[in-house]
């Protein structure tokens, strides 16, 4: 039977999601915080087997639920509703948006503070170490020479199990990286983070023209060796949590481009 993903987030991560899983034959719901309505022209853009809904009908169809929202909202998540599913924690801790004394004192990792308020939910950090451009686009079918490999993390094995299905069936090799309380290993600042999934950017370039190859040039495969290794070196950081300072400086400048409401050319 067609499995269906729900997903909690509808903006730049959640529609990359949409995409990779219809075009794996998934069905999708999407949600929001604005409505169902607000996200007509992502559905019709995404085909049949997408539709949009409330956040408690994505949950209700969803086989797993992704969670493409800001790590700030985690506690507006209805706890009751996702219990007993298999959900993909996409948020990272960024301090200069959002603050939390436990994090920052690393007493828990953030996959771990989500899975404190969803405590009946098989919570599983993945898809949250990458560009959403480059989550769509650096996805290649098993057996291709350029499919990469992407970390997970979680506490309990058969979930597990379902996101590394799912991630196999839209275009990635999968490496677990241990329970959650060890998903520090694959949090922002450390090596499997980001920059090994993003284009080198030639220097010399003017700023539009970085933006461009940046989206456009293409990306070495990461290996699930190179991976493994990877996770092994991280170290924890400290002080914990990302910065937009340590990003591909390409990455920052198109989302600002975004939120100014400018389009990037390829
Ligand atoms: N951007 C990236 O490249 C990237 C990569 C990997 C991981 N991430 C992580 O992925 C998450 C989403 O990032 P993004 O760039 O996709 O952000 P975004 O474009 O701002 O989208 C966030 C989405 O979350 C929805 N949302 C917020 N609070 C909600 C709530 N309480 N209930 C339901 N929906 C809610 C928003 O709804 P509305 O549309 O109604 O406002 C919006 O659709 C963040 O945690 C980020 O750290 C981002």
């Amino acid at each position: 039977m067609t499995q269906t993903i729900g997903i909690i987030g509808s903006g730049l991560v959640g529609g990359a999601v949409a995409r990779l899983a219809v075009d794996a034959g998934y069905r999708v719901v999407l949600s929001n915080s604005r409505g169902p309505e607000t996200i007509a022209h992502l559905i019709a853009e995404l085909g049949p087997l997408a539709r949009a809904g409330t956040v408690d009908e994505a949950i209700a169809a969803g086989d797993i639920v992704a969670l493409p929202l800001p790590l700030a909202n985690f506690e507006a998540l209805p706890a009751d509703k996702l219990a007993g599913k298999v959900v993909i924690d996409q948020t990272n801790y960024y301090p200069e948006f959002w603050r939390n004394t436990e994090l920052d004192n690393a007493e828990l990792t953030s996959s771990e503070l989500v899975q404190r308020h969803l405590r009946g939910s098989l919570v599983v950090k993945a898809l949250h170490n990458l560009d959403w451009n480059h989550m769509y686009s650096n996805a290649r079918p098993k057996g291709d020479p350029g499919r990469t490999t992407m970390p997970i993390a979680g506490n309990d094995a058969a979930a597990k199990e379902r996101v590394t299905q799912f991630l196999e069936a839209v275009g990635y090799d999968v490496v677990d990286a241990g329970p959650l309380a060890e998903s520090w290993r694959i949090e922002p600042e450390t090596p499997i983070y980001f920059w090994p999934y993003a284009p080198a950017v030639p220097d010399g370039l003017t700023a539009d023209e970085q933006k461009s190859a940046y989206l456009g040039h293409p990306v070495p495969p990461v290996s699930p060796d190179a991976a493994r290794k990877m996770i092994d070196s991280a170290v924890r950081t400290s002080p914990v949590g990302g910065t937009l300072a340590a990003m591909p400086p390409a990455h920052v400048a198109i989302f600002m481009d975004l939120a100014s409401g400018n389009t990037v050319q390829k």
